[in-house]
């Protein structure tokens, strides 16, 4: 298996851990996203969720790419980078007053409703502010995902979404409401998805509703497909980059997409995932009764996927190349479930030695915690060494 290349001599005296973005990396993703969808006159909506960091933004914004918001604050923090409000879309099951308001305020594109009672909530707003707020209804497909339970998001029991028997009832609200208005379907099926046929089976869920749509004489604009387009955690150095190509061409070949109605999509771990690692320093090895341990000074804290979903990340030393050998590698807070992995192997460890926790970029820096008062990490990017 190859190694990442990190700019180690740069690391050296910087103190740990932090996150490293390679924004080479990050450009050749969006790049490659660019090409699939602009085949397909498909507008992306970058999932501001995945990684919020200023910079971050900036070079994704720059790219010509939508947002998908889901708080007030993400809202600003993609205005604030350079994001049309034009192209952001506000999602969510709780949205606040003043989320909703600050929206209405700054014109979005549209917010992705998923009861009755929001949909009533933004009426009566937008009413206040003499605006029409367009909307979409966000329809839970009912369609499986293969994925960690989780992180599904479309099955029946799922807080997510409008059911597709309640459908009728609401759109019929919709049309009672003088100040806001249908513009679009949005669906999300889950993160992390690696078998396409999860993506065929919600085109032909979708084809089903949009068929009983025009039998109702209803026609919406904009169909929004989600996000979740999975990447590989096993091998980030083998495949840097998602398959974006087949994603794309399976949605544009299932998708039965009536005239002039423009598909929309959501991606955020596929954008940023690859090009982020946690970097941290190991503190000490601990010879247990069956195993070693290498401690660390990052922890669940810092990246709280491995704690939270039993992800997997690859782990790799980044200043040895002597002899792999197994480790639990583990991180400094007082929680047993702050284990990063058990039985990796890595080139052989010593106190000191740089660590780089791989496939961080996407949920990593975002979902940092300050338990244990420890300081959020700080972040670097390529740019910062050049
Ligand atoms: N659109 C909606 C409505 C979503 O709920 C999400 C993610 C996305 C788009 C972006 O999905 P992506 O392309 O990133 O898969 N913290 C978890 C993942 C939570 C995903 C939440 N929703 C993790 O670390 O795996």
């Amino acid at each position: 298996m190859k190694k990442g290349i990190f700019p180690t001599n740069n690391f050296k005296n910087l103190q740990t851990p932090f996150y490293y973005y390679d924004t080479v990396l990050l450009k050749e993703t969006l790049d490659a996203l660019n090409k699939e969808t602009k085949k397909h006159a498909i507008e992306a909506h970058y999932a501001v969720k995945a990684n919020a960091n200023e910079r971050i933004l900036r070079i994704i914004a720059n790219e010509g790419y939508g947002a998908d918001c889901v708080s007030g604050n993400e809202i600003k923090a993609a205005l604030n980078a350079g994001f049309p409000a034009s192209k952001v879309v506000f999602a969510g099951v709780g949205k606040d007053d003043w989320e909703i308001n600050y929206a209405l305020e700054n014109d979005i594109f549209c917010f992705n409703c998923e009861s009755i009672p929001e949909i009533e909530v933004i009426n009566d707003l937008a009413k206040k502010q003499h605006k029409t707020a367009s909307i979409a209804l966000r329809i839970n497909p009912n369609v499986k995902a293969d994925t960690h339970h989780y992180i599904t998001t479309g099955v029946a029991e799922n807080k997510f979404g409008i059911n597709m028997s309640d459908l009728e009832k609401v759109i019929a609200v919709v049309k009672n409401k003088s100040n806001v208005k249908l513009i679009g379907l949005h669906f999300h099926i889950g993160s992390q998805i690696t078998d396409m046929n999860n993506f065929v089976s919600l085109c032909n869920r979708i084809n089903e509703i949009q068929q009983w749509m025009q039998e109702q004489q209803i026609t919406i604009e904009n169909i929004n497909v989600g996000g979740g387009l999975g990447i590989d955690y096993q091998q980030p150095n083998e495949n840097p980059v998602p398959n974006f190509k087949d994603y794309i061409s399976v949605i544009a070949q299932h998708l039965i997409l009536l005239p002039n109605q423009q598909l929309h999509i959501e991606p955020g771990r596929s954008i940023v995932a690859q090009c982020g690692s946690l970097i941290a320093k190991v503190l000490y090895i601990k010879e247990g009764t069956n195993t070693k341990f290498a401690i660390l000074n990052a922890g669940m804290t810092e990246l709280i996927r491995p704690a939270l979903y039993q992800a997997y990340h690859l782990i790799e030393n980044i200043t040895s190349e002597e002899e792999m050998e197994k480790y639990d590698i583990v991180g400094p807070i007082c929680e047993s479930s702050d284990v990063f992995a058990k039985g990796m192997h890595i080139n052989k460890a010593k106190r000191g030695d740089l660590i780089a926790l791989r496939s961080a970029g996407a949920y990593g820096e975002v979902m940092a915690s300050r338990y244990n008062l420890r300081p959020y990490p700080t972040v670097y990017l390529t740019e910062d060494f050049q």
